[in-house]
């Protein structure tokens, strides 16, 4: 960044906003007001959605693929974690902040489970957090709920388990495979979970489980009948390029925009029109005067002839 001068949040009206909990959450649904959600992983998108007025931001695992360069989410780590979340964490003050556990974060032991969950509140200013998984994972939610930490839950396409479902497949296709969904659903709803993404499943299976729910459903692939949407936002703003999933809205293309800005930028650096005069700092003449004298006077005047021992150099 260019600049010296600290930056402080833009969002103008984010004194008058009140702050968003798992309440405003529950509120919501029983309104019938859907619930948006957006994945930022840094300080300055974190803004942004704030200032969008976006109901919550999950610091999502995605983060390995979209940011990392992984090409799953299994190589995050707690610390890649915590390190996003309070870059985010230090730009958003209204959205609920959600933290997305890593693989073997909370796989090991409910135990386990529970002190990484509290890292992210302690550590990195997170509201909650979210997990992949269902009966499986009812102890650690229960454990992690009971010390007063939201729970988000994950079912349908849950990719630290990509290897288990044999690739990044959409879930509950079959009707045994949408009943296991559905009773996974209640029993992580029974468990004390206060919302539960759906990820990648049919829109009937999803408006279904989101009717039967009493927490909301935020789905991604997951049609219109959920409770709330959440996206990746840098699939949202055409970022990353390598796939898109088919239930993406690009909304922009700023990997085509950061490019052209990049091939005009090395233009402009090869033909030296960049920095011109609007974008260089100039001295007083006469101080410059004074300098020119002063160097003079201690080098001869032959110092403004020759050229820089590095231009020399470089004209070989
Ligand atoms: O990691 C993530 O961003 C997610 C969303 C896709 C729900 O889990």
């Amino acid at each position: 960044m260019s600049t010296t001068n600290p930056v402080t949040p833009t969002n103008s009206n984010s004194n008058e906003r009140k702050k968003i909990t798992t309440l405003t959450f529950r509120r919501k649904k029983s309104l019938g007001e859907p619930i948006s959600v957006l994945t930022a992983y840094d300080y300055p998108t974190a803004l942004a959605v704030d200032s969008a007025e976006i109901d919550a931001i999950l610091v999502g695992d995605s983060l390995g693929m979209v940011v990392l360069g992984y090409p799953n989410t299994l190589p995050v780590t707690m610390e890649d974690m915590l390190h996003h979340c309070k870059a985010v964490s230090r730009g958003a003050k209204i959205a609920l902040l959600i933290g997305d556990m890593p693989f073997m974060s909370y796989q090991v032991s409910a135990q386990d489970a529970l002190r990484n969950a509290g890292r992210f509140l302690q550590e990195a200013g997170m509201d909650a957090i979210k997990l992949e998984g269902g009966r499986e994972r009812l102890d650690a939610v229960h454990l992690i709920t009971s010390a007063g930490i939201p729970v988000m839950g994950h079912l349908g396409l849950t990719p630290q388990s990509v290897n288990q479902m044999g690739g990044f497949r959409p879930q509950g296709k079959t009707a045994s495979t949408a009943k296991d969904l559905l009773e996974n659903a209640i029993l992580l709803q029974e468990a004390g979970c206060f919302s539960l993404v759906l990820e990648s499943v049919p829109a009937r299976l999803a408006e279904l489980i989101s009717k039967q729910l009493e927490i909301p459903t935020i789905g991604i692939g997951a049609g219109v009948g959920c409770d709330g949407q959440v996206l990746v936002t840098h699939d949202l703003l055409g970022l990353f390029d390598r796939f898109t999933p088919r239930f993406v809205k690009k909304y922009a293309d700023f990997h085509g925009e950061m490019l052209e800005a990049f091939i005009r930028y090395k233009e402009d650096v090869t033909s030296r029109s960049f920095p011109s005069e609007e974008y260089s700092i100039d001295m007083p003449d006469s101080e410059w005067a004074f300098f020119i004298e002063q160097i003079q006077a201690n080098s001869g005047p032959g110092i403004l002839e020759e050229p820089h021992p590095i231009s020399k150099k470089g004209a070989g």
